[in-house]
C-alpha cells in the first residue's frame, strides 16, 4: 500500500516509517501538512498516518484538504495520550481510525491490515457495479451496507471459477438475484442461465424435467424433451430450493454431477453436458448432512464455494434505498414517506427479508389514502415492531448513528447544509455519512 506519513517529529517519521516498509508498504514522509499535502497531490496515496498535532496546518486540516482532493484515502489520526475529545473531533472529520502516542506497532499493523481488506472489497465490489452496469443482463441489487459489500466482494471472487457454489441465506434475502449474478459475472455471461426449484417439481417429473425424456418413454410424452442439464450446456445450472430434494433424487443428481453424463429417461445413451452448478437453499445443509436428511457427498459436491446472504435485519443501512427502489418500480403517483413511517421501516425485523419489505411496500402504495405514506398505512406487525434487537456494539452505534442522520434531514427538509449545523459536523462529513449509511432522501 502506498502510505503516507506526516509528523513534525523525526523520530516518530522514522520509526513508522522503517516499521512501515518492513511490511512491504511503499512510505512517503513529511515533516509538515503543506509538505504532506504536496506529496498528496503528486502522488497516489491510499492511507496517511496524520500527526494531530504539528506546527503550522494540523492533521484535522491536512486531513479534510486529502478528503476533499480524494474522499477514498483512508485515515489514521494520531493523538496524544489520552486526548479522547479530540479522537472524536477527529473521527466526526472522517478519519477511519486514530492511535494514540506512544503508537502500539502491532496494533498499527493489524488496523493496516483491516483497511487493506476493506480496499480489496471496495476494489471488487467495484467490478461487481460495473458488471452490472454493462452486462447483458438487467440486474439490480441494492447493497451498499458493509455487510451485503462482503457477499458482493464474495462474488465477485467466486464467479471465475468453475465449481458448485452454494447459496445459503433465509427466505427472500436475494439467493435468487445472486445466483444470477454469479453467472453474469462468469466466463460465460451470454450462455444459458437455467433455473429448476427443486422444491416445485413433483418426485415422479423429476427425473423427466432435470434429464429429459425421448418420445414415447411414457405415457404423454410425445416428443423428445431435452432436460434442465442439456439447455444449461455451455452456461449455469441453478438448482434452487436444493434442500427440499428427496433423497432418492439425490443420488440421482449426485451421479450426474460426478459423471457430467445422463441419460434421458427412455433413452439409449449418455449425454456429456458440462453446467456450471450454483445450488441455493434457506435451510442448514450442514446439519441436514450430519442427520442424514441430506446426502452428505452431494452437499460436499455443492458446497465447494459458499456464499451467505446476511438477513436484512444484519444490513438494515440497505433498507433506505431498497425502499427507494420499491417505491419507484411499483408505485404509479408519487408518494412521501412520513419519517414516522420510515424509522418503523428500518427498525422491523423482517423474517421475511427483502421478499417481504417488498410485498410490504406494494402493498401501502396500493392501500394509501394521501401521497404520504403514514405508519397507519403499514401492516400491523410493522406499526408494533419493538424497536431493533441487540446486536454487535458497532452495529447498534452504526443504526443510531444512521437514525440520528435521518431524523436531523427530515428536520430540515433534506437541506445537507442545515442538517449538518444541527448535527454539528461539516457538509462534507454528513455526506459521507449518507453515502455510507444509503441514506437517499426519499422520492417523491
Ligand atoms: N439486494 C437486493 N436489491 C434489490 N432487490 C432485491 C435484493 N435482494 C432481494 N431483492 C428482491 O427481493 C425478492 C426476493 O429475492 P429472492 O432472490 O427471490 O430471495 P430468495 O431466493 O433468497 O428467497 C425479489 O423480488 C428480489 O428481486
Ligand atoms: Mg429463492
Amino acid at each position: 500500500m502506498n502510505i503516507l506519513i506526516a509528523d513534525d517529529d523525526p523520530m516518530q517519521r522514522e520509526l513508522l516509517a522503517g516499521f512501515l516498509e518492513k511490511q512491504g508498504h511503499r512510505v512517503l514522509a513529511a515533516a509538515d501538512g503543506e509538505e504532506a499535502l504536496t506529496l498528496f497531490r503528486r502522488e497516489c496515496v491510499q492511507l496517511a498516518l496524520l500527526d494531530h498535532r504539528m506546527p503550522g496546518l494540523n492533521g484535522d486540516q491536512v486531513l479534510a484538504r486529502m478528503k476533499a482532493g480524494n474522499p477514498l484515502v483512508r485515515a489514521i489520526m494520531i493523538t496524544a495520550y489520552g486526548a479522547v475529545e479530540t479522537a472524536v473531533n477527529v473521527m466526526k472529520l472522517g478519519a477511519d481510525d486514530f492511535l494514540e502516542k506512544p503508537v502500539d506497532l502491532m496494533v498499527l499493523r493489524q488496523k493496516i491490515q483491516q483497511i487493506e481488506l476493506d480496499l480489496a472489497v471496495a476494489e471488487d465490489v467495484a467490478g461487481v457495479t460495473e458488471a452490472l452496469e454493462s452486462g447483458p443482463l438487467p440486474l439490480e441489487i441494492i447493497g451498499s451496507s458493509p455487510a451485503m459489500q462482503d457477499t458482493l466482494s464474495r462474488v465477485r471472487r467466486v464467479a471465475d471459477s468453475p465449481w458448485s457454489v452454494l447459496i445459503q441465506g433465509e427466505t427472500g434475502t436475494g439467493k435468487d438475484l445472486i445466483a444470477r449474478l454469479i453467472h453474469l459475472l462468469g466466463p460465460t455471461p451470454t450462455a444459458p442461465f437455467v433455473e429448476v426449484n427443486c422444491a416445485a417439481i413433483p418426485e415422479n417429473l423429476f427425473e423427466s424435467e432435470l434429464f429429459g425424456h425421448e418420445k414415447g418413454a411414457f405415457t404423454g410424452a410425445d416428443r423428445n424433451h431435452r432436460g434442465r442439464f442439456e439447455q444449461a450446456t455451455g452456461g449455469t445450472l441453478f438448482l434452487d430450493e436444493v434442500g427440499e430434494l428427496p433423497l432418492a433424487l439425490q443420488s440421482k443428481l449426485l451421479r450426474a454431477l460426478q459423471e457430467q453424463r445422463i441419460s434421458r429417461v427412455g433413452g439409449e445413451h449418455d449425454i456429456a453436458v458440462n453446467a456450471r452448478v450454483v445450488a441455493a437453499t434457506n435451510r442448514d445443509l450442514q446439519a441436514m448432512a450430519k442427520s442424514g436428511a441430506f446426502r452428505e457427498d452431494l452437499y460436499f459436491r455443492l458446497n465447494v464455494l459458499d456464499i451467505t446472504v446476511p438477513p436484512l435485519r444484519q444490513r438494515r443501512a440497505d433498507i433506505p434505498a431498497l425502499i427507494d427502489h420499491f417505491v419507484a418500480r411499483y408505485a404509479r403517483r408519487p408518494m412521501q414517506f412520513a419519517p414516522e413511517t420510515l424509522d418503523l421501516l428500518v427498525r422491523y425485523q423482517y423474517p421475511g427479508n427483502v421478499r417481504e419489505l417488498k410485498h410490504i411496500i406494494q402493498r401501502s402504495l396500493t392501500l394509501a389514502r394521501g401521497s404520504r405514506l403514514q405508519p397507519a398505512d403499514l401492516p400491523d406487525e410493522v406499526r408494533q415492531a419493538e424497536g431493533t434487537e441487540p446486536g454487535p456494539l458497532q452495529e447498534r452505534l452504526d443504526s443510531l448513528e444512521r437514525d440520528l442522520l435521518i431524523a436531523a434531514l427530515n428536520q430540515t427538509d433534506w437541506v445537507q447544509t442545515r442538517a449538518a449545523d444541527v448535527l454539528g459536523i461539516s457538509e462534507r462529513v454528513l455526506r459521507y455519512k449518507m453515502g455510507k449509511f444509503g441514506i437517499r432522501r426519499p422520492e417523491g
